[in-house]
């Protein structure tokens, strides 16, 4: 399937539609339907289970939005997050000026100024896209939403460009709050806005999107003491290596954690447990290793505030694609915060009596959208008979569908049925149509475990259980069920 398949498929199944459609979309936004709300809250809850609460080392927050605009001066948001822009003189259409040289040229944009963008723009003969008509110079558009707070004109506020920043504005108060000692980490879930000059790809790239961050603070001398290291270390992964794709390469190696960290890969030994830790996840979820590599960014593009970054990235229909940035922030934020609010930041270490500003030693940054898209895209299967989406059942929107095979007699003891059901897992009852269609529709939207009441169910006390992927039917006592669909969602039984 490709993107607009995808894009279709979750239409059709109320996953993901656009925004206020009957006025006509707005590009870059989108909405979770029924099925779609229901996926992404237990991807975002997975994410939260796994990250903060079965971690010690972990706590979490959730800011505002709006925060006081001197905390994205203090970032460097307001003079950095740019992207650049170029207009068509001649229809007035604004486009990234990077990916329309990518798109034309193929070369790699990365790192380029404004000014090396223009002359490609020139050299290359590389018209509007629209109406061929010539583009203007390259300048930079800063990608922060911006808006009036209160009655007051000019009071301005900006919609978080990223949800980290709340994290290190409210820094002291978890510190003055939590008894918490490095390492640790803090945690958040939440939206983030961008005013992307063209979003595309479905929700690949949209304006309103959410984000799932860690900020993990050590302090600086220690940010080489992970002492989970040896239980990551021999991992193996594909790995495409900053210093290759500075020679025009784009062949990933496989190697292990260990040697990725020799090879400085990773910039300490917590970004690289980190960025093994996630790819596990990842594997833990189902997604196929074979369509994951890490990609180290090469220097001229790291983000202004990063001393190193790798994405996990995953191969899509339109080639390999950030999922999950990890970056080595240091002490740069909280430096900046503290000098810009004149609070002190500092961590008071009791047993050395020494004070210092703590090292963001990782931030894994994931997107819940790429999330999502990355489940559908590894799960959809077209098969001769049916499209089916196999994903793993404890993110599967509904654990379970019941049905009667005939609504009149069977109804009342299938509701029952669905009551029971409704008690531990996430269900949907269904009455409509063929037992075969009612199969497929839940097929489609990955439920994993299908229950039909019949005729012998009212003497018998049982029902049939049809399993998503096998597709594979066995009789069971209405008393045994919760047990083993738990046990059958914890070990991934399809
Ligand atoms: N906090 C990293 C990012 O939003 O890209």
């Amino acid at each position: 399937m490709n993107i607009e398949e995808v894009a279709s498929y979750c239409k059709r199944r109320g996953i993901i539609f656009p925004t206020s459609e009957i006025y006509g979309q707005v590009p870059g936004f989108y909405d979770y339907g029924p099925v779609g709300v229901e996926l992404s809250r237990n991807l975002k809850n997975y994410w939260w289970k796994t990250f903060v609460q079965d971690r010690d080392d972990i706590i979490g927050i959730d800011g505002s939005i709006i925060t006081n605009p001197l905390v994205w001066k203090a970032s460097g948001h307001v003079d950095s997050f740019v992207d650049p822009l170029t207009e068509c003189k001649k229809c007035k259409k604004r486009f990234r000026a990077d990916h329309i040289v990518e798109e034309k040229t193929g070369k790699q944009t990365d790192g380029l100024k404004n000014e090396q963008l223009s002359e490609l723009i020139i050299n290359e003969k590389i018209k509007c896209p629209d109406c061929k008509g010539d583009l203007g110079a390259v300048k930079s558009f800063n990608q922060m939403f911006c808006t009036n707070v209160g009655p007051v004109e000019g009071n301005i506020a900006y919609l978080r460009p990223e949800t980290a920043q709340s994290i290190f504005a409210d820094y002291k108060s978890v510190m003055d709050s939590a008894r918490v000692k490095p390492p640790f980490g803090i945690a958040q879930i939440g939206k983030a806005f961008r005013n992307e000059i063209s979003p595309r790809n479905f929700i690949f790239r949209k304006r309103e999107f959410e984000q799932m961050e860690i900020e993990f603070f050590t302090k600086a001398d220690k940010k080489n003491d992970c002492l989970d290291y040896d239980k990551i270390s021999n991992l193996r992964l594909k790995i495409l290596s900053g210093e290759k794709q500075e020679k025009g390469l784009s062949d990933a190696e496989e190697m292990s954690i260990k040697t990725a960290f020799e090879k400085k890969i990773f910039s300490n030994k917590w970004h690289a447990y980190w960025t093994a830790t996630f790819y596990q996840w990842f594997l833990d979820l189902g997604i196929d290793a074979n369509k994951l590599r890490i990609r180290q960014h090469m220097k001229s593009e790291l983000s202004f505030y990063s001393a190193g970054t790798v994405d996990i990235e995953y191969e899509f229909p339109m080639g390999f694609k950030e999922v999950q940035g990890i970056a080595d922030r240091t002490t740069y934020d909280l430096t900046q915060h503290q000098n810009l609010s004149k609070q002190n930041l500092e961590y008071f270490d009791e047993e050395t009596k020494t004070k210092e500003i703590l090292y963001v030693a990782t931030e894994p940054s994931l997107g819940v959208e790429r999330l999502l898209l990355l489940v559908l895209f590894n799960g959809l299967k077209e098969e001769p008979e049916r499209l089916v989406l196999k994903i793993h059942p404890k993110i599967a929107p509904y654990k379970i569908a019941v049905f009667p095979l005939i609504k009149k007699d069977l109804e009342p003891k299938a509701r029952e049925v669905y009551n029971l059901m409704k008690e531990e897992f996430s269900s949907f009852y269904d009455e409509a149509g063929s037992i075969g269609k009612r199969y497929r529709r839940q097929d489609e939207i990955g439920t994993p475990y299908c229950l039909t009441v019949d005729y012998d169910t009212l003497k018998d006390e049982s029902v049939t259980l049809r399993m998503r992927d096998s597709m594979k039917q066995e009789r069971i006592k209405i008393s045994e069920l919760i047990p083993k669909i738990k046990e059958a969602i914890k070990k991934g039984l399809v």
